[in-house]
Order: C-alpha cells, then structure tokens, then sequence
C-alpha cells in the first residue's frame, strides 16, 4: 500500500475518501491541489498531512502563499505545522525542498517502526486491543502509529476491536481494510458499543493516535477518544496513545488551547447520497476532542514510552 507517493513533479494521493471500494489516486501538481486534497480528506491522518503538506511547499517552489494555502487546510493536526516549519527552515538554510520533504517522510516511517516496537513490549499476547479512527499505513507514512503497535506486536496473536469512528468512518473503511489486507483479526463495532465491551471484559488495552499532544500530555484526537479514555478509566483498562514527536506542541500549555476543527454539517446529517436527517435540524460537527492527561496509561513514541505523562515527562522526552 502507498497512500503517498511523490513523483519528483507531483504527487499522487491515494483517495482515502473511496477506500474501500476503489484504488484510485488523486494527482496533485501545485500546493493549492495538495492543500485541496488534505482539506477534502483524500488524505489524512496527522503524519500523513505533514507528509503531504512537505511535498506541497515542493510543488509550490517554497513561494509564501504555497504555505499559507497548506497552513489554511486542517487545523488540529500539528504534524502539518511542523512539517511546514521544517520546510521553512531548510529554504533559508538554503537546503534542497525536495530532499528535505523526502527526509520527513522517511523520519515518519522510521519513527512508527520504532515506536510500533516500544508498544508492542505493552501488549499483552493474544491481547485485545480497541482502537479508534484509522491510524494505519494510510495516516502516516507507512505502518502507523496506534495501529503500527499493533502490527509490530502481530507475532502476539493479537486482535482489533475497530470502533467505526461516525462521522466519517475511518475505523470502518480504513482500519478495518488495512487490518483485513494484512490478516490482523478485526472485528468491528458502532462507537456506542465500545463501553458494552468494556463492562464484559472484552477489551484488554485501548490504543489511539493523536493530532496533538499538549505540553502537559493532554491528546487531541479523533472526535470519541475521550468517551473511549473515560470508560476504560471506569474499567481499569489501560489507555495508550501512540504518536511521533512530530505531534507534541510544546507551544500549547494545555488542551483547552488546541484548535478543534468543526467539519461540515452534512456528515452528521447523512453520508454521501444518502440523508437521514430531517431538514431545519442544527448540528455540531466537531472532528476531535481532548483528552486529558491524566486518564492516559501512557505516550508510545519513536523514542520510548512516557507513563502517567505529565508536563515534566513530556519536556523531557521532547528535550532527549
Ligand atoms: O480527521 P482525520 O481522519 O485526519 O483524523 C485522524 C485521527 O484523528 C488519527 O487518530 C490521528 O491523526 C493519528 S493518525 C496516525
């Protein structure tokens, strides 16, 4: 699978959004089309958007308005940001844009193999492990993060519990596909049941990626994360979450700060054609939420693992 592929005159992005019907790749030749594709979601996930986001300045010849169109695109994800300031730095230190965006992207597909490893001496054998929203091959550069875990601890006999992640089910059309093409056993629930599960005893860990992760270790992350932190505090199942250094924003004291995107009304009202909603109805669509430090078990990251984080375990890592 490469859900991101650059071409030295363009990249091409696999269109998550027809996933898992149809294989097809989006081309984009300028940043404004790359900064189309990341707002349209053709790609997402937080590494995978700054990924994109890198070979767009490429394809916008580092030029001012070819980062604000990407910086306009998304805004919870800080890989994005990150990326973008990356990029912004090697120009003026006079670096390649092109070897710089290819360097982000190996950084990001070395940093999951190796987080993926740190996660996988958590994971119980034969555990079962819920996850949340699709943090696979297709978020990130390749192997993933929450779900990179559990492909390194494969060897384990493990096995997923997707939540379908409403509104835009990337549970039920990514996670659910990556894990069916790769023989990992799945199994896949509405978000509503994940509690049921959890009061049975069928859950042994949760493990979630992240957007951004706050300088005292609160996590942003796809909307329904925080239910799911909540209720494994309620049955003492541990709660981990897995994201490269690329995610943390030291910047932001706590996550009350972080910008939670709020998507169009019509994915709450329906999907695709179909509408079930009635007309006049008003919505909220926020696409993350925060949740907060301490009902995190742990941070997974490519340089180890932070249990109970907090603000002094977070500047450490981050420093290291
Ligand atoms: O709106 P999305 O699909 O871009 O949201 C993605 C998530 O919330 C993921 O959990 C997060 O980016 C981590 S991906 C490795």
């Amino acid at each position: 699978m490469e859900p991101i592929r650059w071409k030295g005159d363009r990249l091409e992005l696999l269109d998550q959004r027809l996933l898992p019907g149809k294989k097809q790749y989006v081309v984009c030749r300028t940043a404004a089309q790359v900064a189309k594709a990341i707002e349209d979601m053709v790609v997402r996930g937080a590494p995978a958007i700054g990924c994109a986001a890198a070979f767009g300045v490429v394809l916008g010849q580092g030029a001012p308005k070819a980062y604000a169109a990407l910086a306009k695109s998304r805004p919870t994800a800080v890989n994005l940001f990150w990326a973008l300031e990356r990029m912004k730095k090697a120009a003026s230190a006079g670096s390649a844009l092109e070897a710089e965006a290819l360097a982000i992207y190996q950084e990001d597909l070395a940093a999951n193999r190796a987080l993926g490893e740190h996660g996988a001496a958590l994971v119980p054998e034969r555990a079962r492990v819920m996850t949340h929203c699709n943090t696979g091959a297709l978020a990130t550069a390749g192997h993933g993060t929450a779900l990179g875990v559990v492909r390194s601890a494969k060897g384990k006999k493990v096995s997923v519990i997707a939540c379908e992640t409403r509104p835009y089910l990337q549970g039920a059309r990514l996670t659910a596909w990556e894990c069916v093409q790769e023989g990992i056993p799945c199994t896949l629930i509405t978000d509503n049941m994940a509690g049921h599960l959890m009061s049975r005893g069928d859950v042994d860990l949760v493990i979630v990626g992240a957007d951004r992760i706050a300088a005292n270790g609160d996590v942003a992350n796809k909307i329904g994360t925080y239910a799911l932190a909540v209720m494994a505090k309620r049955h003492a199942i541990p709660f981990y979450v897995a994201a490269p250094i690329s995610t943390f924003d030291l910047e932001i004291p706590d996550g009350s700060h972080i910008p939670i995107e709020e998507r169009p009304a019509s994915e709450v009202l329906g999907y695709r054609k179909l509408r079930w909603a009635p007309r006049g109805v008003q919505v909220r669509n926020p696409a993350f939420d925060v949740t907060p430090a301490e009902l995190v078990t742990g941070i997974i990251c490519e340089k180890g693992v932070v249990l109970h984080p907090d603000r002094e375990s977070i500047r450490k890592l981050v420093a290291h």
